[in-house]
């Protein structure tokens, strides 16, 4: 593929307009839980002003009602954490869309932080009239949001088009590079891990994912959707009943590639102090919820994860959060770190999976997206890159 880059471009004196992911995890306080993306965005800012750019960040956080500012999806935590990191103040600009003293003012090695770009009316329907407002404000457009890759939104897309130059940030390239050579010839087996609460966010990947991998290992509660369309009992646990029928269908379209577990950690109800009991998957009672895999199928997981050449991890198998719960991803997470085979994970709770159990420096490639991730995976043209691409002539 070919897309033009941030490095190829001379940006000294220029207005560089950065779309960066910076939709970080937040408390009921707004305090950030994880800053991953901040830390993963600062080199392609760093790279701009260094190189005399005057720097525009834009992002979005959270899904706030465009149209309205809302002060609890306002950014001024982000501006705040990226402040520190890049130790220079970064001043956080309400209402910017059509420019203004700010922008008059800004010079270059002066870095702003635009305001959360889903309050501007037209950002999620990609309105082409807001993105050619946007891309006035620029003479560069950088595009190093990959999280948001699979979003065909005014800042992530629209504005793209109508920018007098578009380029791949430092980390939208990265992740482009590492998933595309991964997946273009992967050493086998390559064995997908899908994990989560639901079966129907994620079926048409575990679908498109069947055909391509050697083993699919379903974990959470996608798991249990299987489990009961394997004949299994869940008792009260997060399934999907509707969807059963289509999980009996993979199963029986991709026989022995989609392992199901066969045994499991109960309990009555879903805490942290809850009673932790070891179950064959049989003997589940209608009363019990399952919040983790049990050690046989952690034997079996394991032993396929150790003979795999290539990992795709997406998910945890069980409430990692819970200690007495997290046995089964805590294993996943060892047996991956173990493993001599090239893997890669990514979504929010997987990277909070891999920095609980500290196993970030053993896996071979993170990326900073979820549903970008899994779309890419399943063989998408994510609407970002097909711009970039698209721009790069
Ligand atoms: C994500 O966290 O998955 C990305 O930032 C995209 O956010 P969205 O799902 O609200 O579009
Ligand atoms: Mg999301």
């Amino acid at each position: 593929m070919s897309i033009k880059r941030l490095s190829e471009v001379d940006v000294a004196g220029k207005r560089v307009f950065i779309r960066a992911d910076l939709n970080v995890p937040q408390d009921d306080n707004g305090a950030i839980t994880d800053d991953t993306r901040i830390r993963a965005s600062v080199p392609g800012i760093r790279d701009a002003l260094s190189r005399g750019a005057a720097v525009m960040v834009t992002s979005h956080l959270g899904r706030p009602t465009e149209g309205q500012f809302s002060e609890g999806d306002s950014m001024a935590p982000v501006a705040k954490r990226l402040s520190e990191l890049l130790g220079k103040p970064v001043p956080l600009i309400r209402d910017w869309v059509d420019g203004g003293p700010w922008h008059a003012a800004l010079k270059p090695g002066d870095v702003v932080l635009l305001e959360n770009c889903r309050f501007n009316k037209g950002e999620k329907k990609d309105d082409p009239e807001l993105a050619k407002r946007m891309a006035k404000l620029c003479d560069v457009y950088v595009n190093d949001a990959f999280g948001t890759a699979h979003r065909a939104e005014a800042t992530t897309h629209g504005m793209g088009l109508a920018a007098p130059v578009a380029c791949a940030g430092p980390l939208m390239a990265a992740e482009v590079d590492a998933l595309s050579h991964a997946l273009a010839s992967p050493k086998r087996p390559l064995v997908a891990i899908v994990a989560g609460s639901k079966v129907s966010t994620k079926l048409t990947i575990l679908r498109a994912l069947a055909e391509k991998v050697d083993v699919l290992i379903v974990g959470g509660g996608i798991a249990n959707t299987f489990i009961l369309a394997a004949g299994g009992h869940v008792g009260k646990s997060l399934v999907e009943k509707d969807l059963v029928s289509e999980a009996k269908a993979i199963l029986d379209a991709f026989p022995g590639k989609v392992p199901v577990p066969v045994d499991a950690v109960v309990a009555k109800n879903f805490a942290a102090d809850a009673t932790p009991e070891l179950k064959a998957l049989e003997n589940v009672a209608d009363d019990d919820m399952i919040l983790d895999i049990g050690p046989q199928s952690v034997a079996y997981l394991k032993a396929i994860v150790a003979k795999a050449g290539t990992i795709v991890w997406n998910g945890p198998v069980g409430v990692f959060e819970f200690d007495a719960f997290a046995g089964g991803t805590k294993a996943l997470a060892d047996a991956i770190a173990a493993s001599g085979a090239f893997s890669i994970a990514g979504g929010g709770d997987t990277i909070a999976a891999i920095n609980k159990f500290g196993i970030a420096d053993r896996i071979s490639y993170i990326s900073t997206a979820g549903g970008a991730f899994l779309e890419f995976l399943e063989g998408k043209k994510l609407p970002a890159v097909a711009m970039l691409e698209q721009r790069a002539g």
